[in-house]
């Protein structure tokens, strides 16, 4: 009897926690706050799906990484195929972190069929003389790669970038950069944008050295070949020139915004007209960062007196280094003057753009004897010291 009342008044209890928890809460979340009470939540992994774990325990993710590759991999329930891939890449010379880069990259390449899938495209590779090494490199690099590695079309694609690219080392570096050198088409697009190269007189070794070096300049529908060779000759750079090139090569990596933005931020900075022309025909304006830009501008004209006009005829001097060069050399300069060292007025240019060898030569040691000091202040205010 007691025990009956004891779990009677238990059960009221009960009764009156969960009716005064439906008073307090709306009906949905009380539904979920009790599916919260009845969850164990000591469980330390209550749902973990399969390929997660395995993942993380066969192939070294980390468990975010795991959580995001799995994505592409719900389906896979079982370890049988993903073994067979992860013991065939390991055969084949991959290192534990070059596996785990390559499932990163391309996790779906756990489900695909070793015999019939993976061993035919490595033998393709191998049949066009390329090593266990660069095979290794390539995919590791890009393992994309591995979608576009059938013998029918790998084999043109050799033979034609065989006419740019010598080596397969060479080879290996273009087509790790750019997955469109093996994904794009061949006659459709590749070809014809090689073409164009070709029109603007670059040798085949420049062609190549374009491929390896500035890989995305092939296969991207706003930044190709046509549209860089038009920006270049609206910045009026002669086909055929050396500048061509050099200019060509620094525009593969900016794209039209960019390009706009130089030009807007070269006219804030006070070039215009001739001027502004004058200076964009040197490339090095587009590599160099916009804050890079306006420092070593702001020095030239502010800190060192050079007129807008005068650097824009020696363009080359905003590719030098503010602290390494410009400003340590000035500083030499300023004090040669005003020692009363040299009695013409120097060519700022031609002081900061000679060779080290030659600056040491021409104003260093020349003035040994009236400044021996000059040697201690030149060296430290290259590293950012300055000793008058
Ligand atoms: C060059 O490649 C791009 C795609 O990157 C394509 O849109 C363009 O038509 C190609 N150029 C030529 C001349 O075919």
């Amino acid at each position: 009897m007691i025990l009956l009342r004891k779990n009677f008044s238990l059960l009221l209890g009960c009764l009156a926690v969960t009716s005064k928890i439906s008073i307090l809460l709306p009906p949905s979340n009380f539904r979920t706050s009790l599916w919260l009470f009845t969850s164990k939540s000591d469980d330390p992994s209550p749902k973990t799906p399969f390929i997660v774990k395995y993942l993380i325990d066969s192939a070294g993710l980390s468990s975010s990484e795991a959580d995001k590759c799995s994505k592409s991999l719900t389906h896979v329930k079982s370890p049988s195929n993903p073994d067979f891939v992860l013991e065939f890449f390991r055969k084949n010379g991959f290192t534990n972190a070059d596996i785990k880069k390559i499932i990163c990259s391309h996790s779906r390449v756990l489900c695909a069929n070793v015999d019939s899938t993976l061993k035919p495209k490595f033998k393709a590779l191998r049949d066009l003389g390329f090593s266990d090494t660069q095979i290794t490199k390539l995919i590791t690099a890009n393992s994309l790669a591995l979608n576009y590695l059938s013998y029918c079309n790998v084999h043109p694609r050799i033979e034609f970038f065989n006419n740019f690219i010598y080596s397969n080392d060479d080879i290996v570096r273009a087509l790790s950069s750019n997955i469109c050198l093996l994904s794009s088409s061949l006659e459709k697009t590749i070809k014809p944008n090689i073409t164009c190269m070709r029109e603007c007189q670059f040798s085949n070794e420049r062609i190549g050295a374009l491929l390896i070096n500035e890989g995305r300049v092939i296969g991207r529908a706003l930044n190709n070949v046509e549209s860089i060779v038009k920006r270049v000759e609206e910045l009026g750079v002669p086909r055929g020139s050396r500048m061509f090139y050099r200019t060509f090569r620094c525009l593969c990596r900016v794209n039209a915004d960019i390009f706009d933005a130089k030009i807007k931020l070269l006219g804030s900075l006070g070039f215009s007209g001739s001027e502004l022309s004058a200076i964009l025909k040197q490339p090095l304006v587009f590599c160099l960062s916009a804050k890079n830009l306006c420092e070593t501008v702001d020095f030239l004209v502010k800190v060192a007196g050079c007129e807008l006009s005068y650097v824009s005829r020696h363009a080359s001097m905003i590719g030098l280094s503010i602290t390494k060069r410009l400003i340590p050399r000035h500083y030499v300069m300023q004090l040669i003057m005003d020692r009363g060292l040299l009695n013409k007025k120097i060519d700022f240019y031609f002081f900061v753009s000679i060779s080290e060898r030659k600056f040491l030569e021409k104003f260093i040691s020349s003035f040994q004897q009236r400044m021996p000091e000059l040697a201690d202040v030149y060296l430290s205010a290259s590293a950012g010291k300055f000793l008058y």
